[in-house]
């Protein structure tokens, strides 16, 4: 895909569809629609207009003639001026993109109006949802679509040059931030036959090498050596042999932000085993991994003035005559023991070596991302991020961010209640907390293996796996994560 940032006047577009907005207030509603004809040097009347009434998500194909040419142009809605944010920009852009997609056209440009404030922010949402809302996972269908046109080619255009630096630069971080995106998920949309822990890893050294930075891949016996128990132990059931995957950017005289991402290439639950139906959606429970790898990706590219550190455990769950068994007990990397009561209670037993190896580091925080718990789709369903941890600071930074992204956050507590669900009478905890507040106490397991640091954890089970479609979002793999945790660091000082 082609995208660009021009600056011309209306009428002289030469796309395929040129896009415009227009907001639904009564007052406002056809003098917007004037000024568009005017400006498109093109009349457009109530017929072609129809029942439009510019509701957000709502477009309408208008034919015109310019000179000798026949126009398309798309008006779309962004419903009311009131309620204006950098979300409705993305779902406006996105409804945009796919209507051009539809219309079979090539090229695509979507106006803004200089004035719109702030002008940066509303490219770089407009791009995003144009770009994410194109996203296809086609690379397995022999015989693609019959005839289908994809949109090739994006501008973004304005009138007035002054805003042409600052146009360029929001679409080039649009850009970069949802390519990394698709790439997490590609890797989320992956089948298991496809990615496992050495192909995750292939998969990182490869973004490394890419976007600049650095990938160090660690094999099953140097993850033994470091005593890591609980990775070794989760990885046993499977023929593919576990990775630790470390990635590095940025200069290292700055303590770094330490992102840790759970990398289950696929989970049947082990012996513990998950009912069939819905199980291939495991998959999928790497999408903290790929969270991680599409961040340094993305923060790479941008070349954010931050030094951050990836920390992967990848592992397959699945039962065998080799695997963990309920009952077994682990030693984890920081020394402390684990009782395996479930074995599909997994992530938090390769995170655990994760969280204790972050200390290593000496971060100034530390933040996991996990589809951890059915729990926390229960809980939010798939419009919230569970989050926990011990810093409420740094869990402030990341509500702020997520508002900003949509990729919203929302606090779980972590009262010392809880705690007694995972107390272990052999070891000195067990993986499983019983029936109620799943997330929570998925969450104080990890806790338990946190070195002296600030901490987050993102429970994205519900957000990273999705059921349906959503404006610029699809069916599997969403990608959440990126866009997140790429904010957050840009705001990191
Ligand atoms: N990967 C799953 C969590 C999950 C469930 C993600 C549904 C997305 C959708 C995790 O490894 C798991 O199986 N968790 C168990 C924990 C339980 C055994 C304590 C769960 O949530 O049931
Ligand atoms: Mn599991
Ligand atoms: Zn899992």
């Amino acid at each position: 895909m082609n995208v660009s940032f021009k600056t011309s006047l209306l009428k002289e577009h030469s796309a395929d569809v040129v896009a415009v907005f227009v907001h639904q207030d009564e007052a406002t509603f056809s003098k917007e629609i004037a000024a568009l004809a005017r400006k498109m040097a093109v009349r457009i009347t109530a017929a072609e207009i129809g029942d439009f009434k510019g509701k957000e998500n709502e477009s309408c194909v208008v034919y015109a003639q310019q000179g000798k040419r026949t126009r398309r142009f798309l008006v779309v809605g962004l419903g009311e001026r009131k309620k204006s944010s950098l979300e409705r920009y993305r779902r406006a852009a996105a409804t945009a993109a796919k209507r051009a997609k539809s219309l079979k056209a090539k090229t695509l440009a979507i106006f803004v109006p200089g004035t719109v404030r702030p002008f940066g922010q509303t490219v770089q949402a407009l791009t995003e949802g144009a770009l994410l809302s194109l996203y296809k996972f086609d690379k397995y269908i022999s015989k693609k679509e019959e005839n289908s046109v994809s949109v090739e080619s994006l501008t973004i255009v304005t009138e007035g040059r002054t805003k042409l630096n600052e146009g360029r630069a929001s679409v080039e971080k649009a850009r970069i931030i949802s390519e990394a995106t698709a790439l997490a998920r590609d890797l989320g949309n992956a089948p298991g036959n496809e990615i496992y822990p050495q192909t995750l890893a292939d998969a990182a050294r490869q973004s490394a090498e890419r976007s600049g930075y650095r990938a160090t891949i660690l094999d099953e016996q140097e993850i033994n050596d470091l005593g890591m128990g609980g990775v070794i132990g989760v990885s046993r059931g499977s023929a593919h042999p576990p990775r630790f995957i470390i990635l590095e950017y940025g200069p290292s005289s700055k303590r770094p932000v330490v992102l840790v991402g759970k990398g289950v290439t696929f989970d049947s639950g082990g012996i513990s085993i998950k009912p069939s139906a819905g199980m291939a959606e495991m998959k999928m429970d790497m999408s903290g991994a790929a969270a991680v790898i599409g961040t340094f990706e993305a923060v790479a590219r941008l070349k954010l003035p931050v030094h951050v550190v990836g920390l992967i455990p990848a592992v397959e769950n699945l039962p065998s005559g080799n695997a963990i068994r309920p009952g077994d007990i682990l030693r984890h990397y920081n020394g402390k023991t684990s009782e395996v009561d479930n074995t599909d209670a997994e992530g938090r037993l390769i995170l655990a070596d994760a969280l204790g190896y972050a200390e290593t580091f000496k971060p100034q925080a530390v933040i996991d991302l996990a589809t951890l718990t059915g729990a926390v789709v229960v809980a939010l369903g798939h419009h919230a991020t569970g989050m926990m941890g011990n810093d409420p600071s740094l869990m402030k930074q990341l509500k702020s961010a997520g508002g900003a992204t949509y990729e919203r956050v929302w606090q779980l507590p972590l009262f010392e209640e809880y705690e007694k669900q995972i107390k272990s009478d052999i070891a000195d905890v067990k993986n499983t907390g019983g029936r109620w507040a799943g997330s929570i106490t998925g969450g104080l397991f990890l806790k338990r293996f946190i070195g002296n640091y600030k901490w987050v954890h993102l429970d994205i089970a519900g957000t990273a796996m999705l059921e349906e479609n959503g404006d610029y979002t699809f069916k599997g793999a969403s990608g959440v994560g990126v866009r997140l945790l790429t904010e957050f660091l840009r705001r990191w000082k």
